[in-house]
């Protein structure tokens, strides 16, 4: 994850919305796109719109942009009707992703990135930083990209180029329709953990469609499943609706593997790390061993003098070894904090002892956590287990569907 400079958050700060029985039906169809839809998105929150094609995600996206007007039903953002704000105003304190890109074909990627800021009247030098900022947080080379147009970029860059223009003026909230769909697996995961960090430091309330389920549960406070004739299925946590799925369609969504996927929702710093012998290299091995063995430990670990890990040895290869090795060895078994305990089991199952050595943010070893560890976390945090804990947004208004379940009304 790379660090951004953005601006810290507008003092205006990031806005919930809430859609009360909003219904669309475009003329001449005889079902319709959105059909009676409420929904509260907490403000700071990342709400996944979920869901077969042509279930009324982008159609939900446009009515809160007022791109379209509903049949019935209201929509408030930050407490406002939004039919009530001027239409123009309101876009600009909403950057929207357009799915499939949605670039100006005549204006530069730069200048496309530029339209909200020139709206609002920043100047050539601050909108020329912002822009290149911009660009470097999508990975687009500003030297490279910031004068090519649009149909100089293949689809990829084109959708990145829309999440640079979408976050431009930061705005306190985003609607972003399927905007990794056409990039390649790993520029995606980047993506997405540029997205998870953004979000976490400037909390705005972002609406994200997606078609990927795991997208969803990686990034999503809530998801929010929809069926065919814009019905919302269920709405909740990702902890939620795995482990409680509403029905058959959200159970077929989820997939076969709702139980491994489990395993990227909790954090290697949910697990209570299990304690490590260490040595610094300065000591002889046979010191370690002792120490190892009169814990009852089979391994010790070798860390550098900040802390982190330089290697990990067996008590047989510390009785073997003339000195402690200085140089770091290259397939430490190492987890951070933020990794998920998916990354975590796949580091133990490879790893000799079956163990993975956590370090903290600074790269210093914590500990050591195993695969009953791990698996225990898990099954701990199951939402059944654990009653009420996660998926459920705060400061909800009375009569707002807390979590709401809307089962079987598809
Ligand atoms: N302007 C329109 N006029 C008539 N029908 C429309 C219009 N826009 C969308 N629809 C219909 O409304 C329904 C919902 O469309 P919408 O674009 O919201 O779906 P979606 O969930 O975003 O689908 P996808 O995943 O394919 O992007 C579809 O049946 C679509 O054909
Ligand atoms: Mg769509």
């Amino acid at each position: 994850m790379s660090e951004t400079t953005l601006p810290a958050p507008q003092p205006a700060g990031s806005a919930g919305i809430v859609l009360q029985d909003v219904t669309k039906r475009f003329p001449g169809q005889d079902r319709s796109a959105v059909n009676d839809l409420s929904m509260e998105i907490a403000a700071g929150d990342m709400v996944m719109l979920v869901g077969p094609s042509g279930c009324g995600k982008t159609t939900t996206l446009k009515m809160i942009n007022r791109l379209i007007e509903p049949t019935s039903g209201r929509i408030l953002l930050g407490g406002n009707d939004v039919e009530a704000v001027n239409a123009d105003e309101l876009r600009r304190g909403i950057g929207y992703v357009i799915q499939a890109g949605g670039l100006f074909p005549h204006l530069t990627v730069a200048a496309n990135i530029a339209v909200v800021p020139s709206m609002l009247g920043w100047d050539k030098a601050r909108t020329g930083r912002r822009v290149d900022e911009l660009l470097e947080l999508v990975s687009l080379d500003p030297e490279q990209y910031r004068d090519r147009y649009p149909k100089e970029l293949s689809g990829g860059q084109q959708q990145r180029v829309g999440v640079a223009r979408a976050l431009a003026a930061d705005p306190p909230v985003l609607l972003m329709d399927e905007p990794f769909g056409a990039v390649d697996p790993i520029t995606r995961e980047r993506l997405q953990d540029e997205m998870l960090s953004l979000h976490a430091n400037l909390r705005k309330t972002i609406v994200f469609v997606t078609h990927d389920f795991d997208e969803a549960i990686k990034l999503g406070d809530k998801i929010a499943v929809f069926a065919e004739g814009g019905h919302l299925v269920q709405y909740d946590s990702p902890a939620q609706i795995l482990a409680a799925p509403a029905n058959d369609f959200v159970r077929q969504f989820i997939g076969s593997d709702a139980g491994l996927k489990q395993l990227g929702l909790a954090r290697v710093r949910d697990v209570p790390a299990l304690p490590v012998v260490t040595g610094t290299p300065q000591e002889g091995p046979r010191e370690l061993l002792a120490r190892a063995l009169a814990a009852g430990q089979d391994y010790a670990a070798v860390v550098d003098g900040d802390g982190r890990p330089v290697s990990w040895l067996s008590v047989a290869e510390l009785e073997q070894l003339p000195s402690l090795p200085v140089q770091p060895a290259p397939d430490l078994p190492l987890v951070g904090p933020d990794d998920s305990l998916a990354d975590a089991l796949d580091a133990i199952l490879v790893s000799v002892p079956g163990l993975a050595l956590v370090t903290d943010a600074q790269g210093r070893l914590d500990g050591v956590i195993d695969a009953p560890l791990t698996l225990q976390t898990v099954r701990a945090r199951r939402p059944a287990a654990a009653a009420g804990e996660p998926g459920r947004s705060p400061g909800q208004p009375p009569g707002a569907p807390a979590g709401s379940t809307e089962a079987g009304r598809q």
